[in-house]
């Protein structure tokens, strides 16, 4: 959804706009110098770096204030729409417009009022975001697919997630504006935290929308730093239930028309939607650790989805996580348990959980540990750079 921030002193108002739009959490933002009507422009800065959608302000400030203000945010944000609380007279009202102000309302609006005010201004500003959005994806060209890749294991905690966020981060870094990540982790993705996003939409916002055309579609991406795009996954569990098989197939569609690379991080075994994105992909990643219930799960995925006839014509490649761990069984054992050689071996680091708790992905945060090289390894698989297959085997991480 899009988010509302209430720049005002009164709890009120606050009050009356909660229970228009039947919304329980907070809304309101106050800064003093709103009242003082100083330093306006940094008071604009604050109020957009929140993100917010919908900005309303007042009541508690000026309507010359307001007005000056919404003529910053449109500035430098201008799909935010700023919503004037108060009474405006004929020549404040030829200012507003011309500072961009979506709307003005009084604070003593009934909630009808109030309700289509804000549910328009959310509109323009979904319409304004849908046509700002990936103009660099747009260089796409529409005729190629892009490849997708999904990220598969049976069991939790394999790092299926750290190997995703790292590897589109490496796809974006070669490719900026042509990668994509989506979070297929439907319950309990954390994709957000890894990349240390706030997103506004989810893949569970087009649930209800007749079909997840290329505009729904931009306007539910988050875009992380211009280069990498991100579906991300809903946060709350009862919405991920909701995601049918068929919204993850067009979403999947939708993306890799749109991006050269499309990476699925998938939750743990075969859920229906995994099948689904494994159906849609190019490539999949199979990754396990050295555990031998591990090893044991990745051979009953591996042989289900023979039998589903399911890895004809896809690509398959087989990481081997925390390859280092001494735990009795030795990499051949865990390649023919598999029936697959390991085709990258990462090894186990500290880095890797601080560095998703941070939000820092290690291709970038730590280029040169050996996590975010084999990590490279793997990108390179999908993008070759010149050499890259010697450089491969030099950088090859060994135990
Ligand atoms: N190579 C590694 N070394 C150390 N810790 C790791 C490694 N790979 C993953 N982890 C940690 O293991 C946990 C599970 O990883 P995650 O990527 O979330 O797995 P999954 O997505 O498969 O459930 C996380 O805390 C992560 O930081
Ligand atoms: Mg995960």
């Amino acid at each position: 959804m899009t988010r509302i921030l209430l720049a005002t002193n009164s709890e009120q108002f606050e009050r009356s706009v909660r229970d228009a739009l039947e919304y329980e959490g907070g809304l309101r933002w106050w800064d003093d110098d709103l009242a003082a009507g100083v330093d306006l422009e940094a008071l604009a800065k604050e109020l957009t770096s929140t993100g917010a959608g919908v900005i309303s302000i007042g009541p508690g400030v000026r309507p010359e204030t307001a007005i000056e203000i919404a003529d910053h945010v449109d500035k430098i944000h201008p799909e935010v729409s700023v919503i004037v609380v108060g009474a405006l007279n004929a020549k404040l009202w030829e200012r507003a417009l011309r500072a961009g102000v979506r709307d003005v309302v009084s604070h003593k609006a009934d909630a009808d009022e109030i309700r289509q005010v804000f549910w328009r201004a959310a509109e323009a500003t979904i319409l304004a975001r849908a046509n700002l959005m990936p103009d660099v994806a747009d260089s796409v060209k529409k005729a190629a697919r892009g490849r997708v890749i999904s990220v598969v294991a049976p069991k939790g905690g394999s790092g299926k997630t750290a190997l995703s966020v790292n590897l589109a981060v490496a796809l974006a870094q070669r490719h900026p504006g042509k990668a994509s990540i989506l979070d297929l982790d439907l319950l309990f993705g954390d994709v957000t935290n890894a990349l240390l996003l706030n997103p506004e939409h989810s893949i569970a916002d087009a649930i209800d929308a007749p079909q997840l055309d290329p505009t729904l579609l931009k306007v539910l991406l988050t875009r992380r730093q211009r280069d990498l795009f991100v579906l991300t996954a809903p946060d709350s569990p009862a919405l991920g239930e909701m995601v049918t098989n068929d919204l993850v197939s067009s979403a999947i569609d939708g993306l890799c028309s749109q991006f050269e690379y499309v990476v699925v991080d998938t939750a743990a075994g075969l859920s229906e939607v995994t099948l689904a994105a494994i159906e849609k992909s190019d490539d999949i990643i199979f990754i396990c650790d050295m555990s031998v219930a591990a090893v044991r799960g990745l051979h009953k995925v591996m042989s289900a989805l023979h039998t589903l006839e399911m890895l004809r014509e896809k690509k398959r490649h087989f990481v081997l996580n925390r390859a280092d761990s001494k735990v009795g069984i030795s990499i051949s054992d865990v390649e023919s348990s598999v029936g697959m050689p390991v085709s990258v071996r990462i090894p186990s680091s500290r880095l890797v959980p601080r560095s998703m708790n941070e939000g820092t992905p290690l291709v970038e945060s730590a280029p040169k540990s050996p996590v975010a090289r084999s990590v490279i390894e793997v990108a390179d698989i999908f993008s070759p750079v010149d050499g890259s297959a010697q450089g491969a085997k030099a950088r090859r991480w060994r135990q």
